[in-house]
């Protein structure tokens, strides 16, 4: 006990050393070949707009974590007169040298390899390179829908868990052939009774995990909301799902019995895709009740809670993606965040690069029309 909490206070000052050495990018959006040399501090890059500052950013998390969240079809990355694109990540992890190389063609072809070695799944893939990626648009997990909830809570459990990622992709599979059989009218009951069946296992499995991932963020959350805001706001996150504390037969009783309405809406009503968090402060609704400031200092309260929960679970820095987010905090949050990150790895893109004057541990490129220069 002792020694775990000592190991603990250990970790947490110096986490389990993982660093991005460099980037190598081929015909990757607007970028010929560039190499990029990162630094296991601030990596500041300073650009106008429509530069390829985010695209830098976005290179980095489609090779960590298999997939772009600015598209939906890879082959958009690709540079428009280019029919493959390459992005190679050297990094460091527990002093070992180690490389992941993604590969994709306009024929839809897309390949990754860790260390020259094929990744057969995503899921062999997600959690090799824990990442936090903060945008302009992460607001809408304050503001947005519920989908912007759910899918900011499924990145950190599947990075956490990779048992997590599986249920989740063998769940929306189910879900996908029930709500095509729906939707066609092609109603095989007893089919669809067994679909419930494996449907329920995976609920059971991912509601249960939503549910302490989500007290685990809540519990960080209050610490650094506190700090964030001397104890003048309390933060407070609600797991929503019609399944918590049920046992799978429970589980599967509540799908059966939709069956029928689903069959005459033609879409699936019950289940994990349904699920939300209530986010909180001074016990309203923050995202109908709070001020433009409570609702981002909710997200980078958020954000940071993220940061460190998926540093204490795997024992493994991530590396922070900020991407144009600095213009948007007002000072204090700024010099809050800057202190917070200065013993990790971040990459961080803005157009006015003046809050950094006197950061520590920063190097600063200039991006300009897909090239990239030291400062
Ligand atoms: N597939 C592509 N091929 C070539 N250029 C692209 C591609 N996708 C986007 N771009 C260009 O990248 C630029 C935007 O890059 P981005 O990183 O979003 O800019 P910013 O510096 O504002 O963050 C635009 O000029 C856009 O035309
Ligand atoms: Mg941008």
């Amino acid at each position: 006990m002792i020694l775990k909490k000592y190991f603990g206070i250990i970790q947490f000052k110096w986490g389990i050393k993982m660093y991005i050495k460099n980037i190598e990018l081929e015909n990757f959006r607007n970028y010929n070949k560039q190499k990029i040399d990162l630094i296991n501090g601030i990596n500041l890059f300073v650009g106008d707009n429509a530069q390829g500052k985010t695209n830098i950013i976005e290179s980095v998390y489609l090779s960590a974590i298999g997939k772009s969240y600015r598209t939906i079809k890879d082959v958009e990355v690709i540079n428009f007169e280019k029919d493959y694109c390459r992005i190679i990540l050297n990094y460091n992890k527990l002093d070992i040298n180690k490389k992941i190389e993604l590969f994709i063609n306009n024929l839809n072809k897309k390949i990754i390899k860790q260390d020259e070695v094929k990744i057969g799944k995503l899921s062999e893939h997600v959690g090799e390179i824990l990442i936090v990626i903060f945008s302009p648009d992460s607001l809408d997990i304050v503001k947005g829908s519920p989908a912007k909830r759910r899918s900011f809570l499924d990145m950190i459990c599947s990075q956490i868990s990779k048992s997590y990622y599986i249920n989740l992709q063998e769940y929306m599979k189910c879900l996908k052939i029930k709500n095509s059989l729906l939707k066609n009218g092609n109603i095989d009951k007893e089919y669809i009774f067994v679909l419930h069946e494996k449907m329920s296992e995976y609920i059971f499995n991912i509601v249960n995990y939503r549910k302490i991932i989500i007290d685990k963020l809540l519990e960080k959350s209050k610490v650094i909301q506190n700090n964030l805001t001397k104890n003048t706001e309390d933060i407070n996150l609600i797991y929503i799902s019609d399944f918590i504390n049920l046992e799978k037969n429970e589980i599967k009783k509540i799908l059966d019995n939709y069956l029928e309405i689903e069959v005459i809406r033609k879409i699936s009503l019950k289940g994990i895709q349904r699920d939300d968090i209530g986010i909180f402060v001074n016990d309203k609704e923050v995202s109908k009740y709070g001020s433009q400031g409570q609702n981002r200092t909710a997200l980078l309260t958020l954000k940071l809670a993220n940061f460190e929960l998926l540093r204490e679970e795997n024992n493994e820095n991530p590396i922070l993606l900020l991407d144009d987010i600095m213009s948007e905090l007002d000072s204090n949050r700024i010099r809050f965040l800057l202190d917070y990150i200065k013993d990790y790895q971040s990459i961080i893109t803005t157009t006015d690069a003046s809050f950094a004057k006197n950061a520590e541990n920063t190097i600063i490129y200039k991006v300009k029309n897909g090239e990239i220069t030291q400062f």
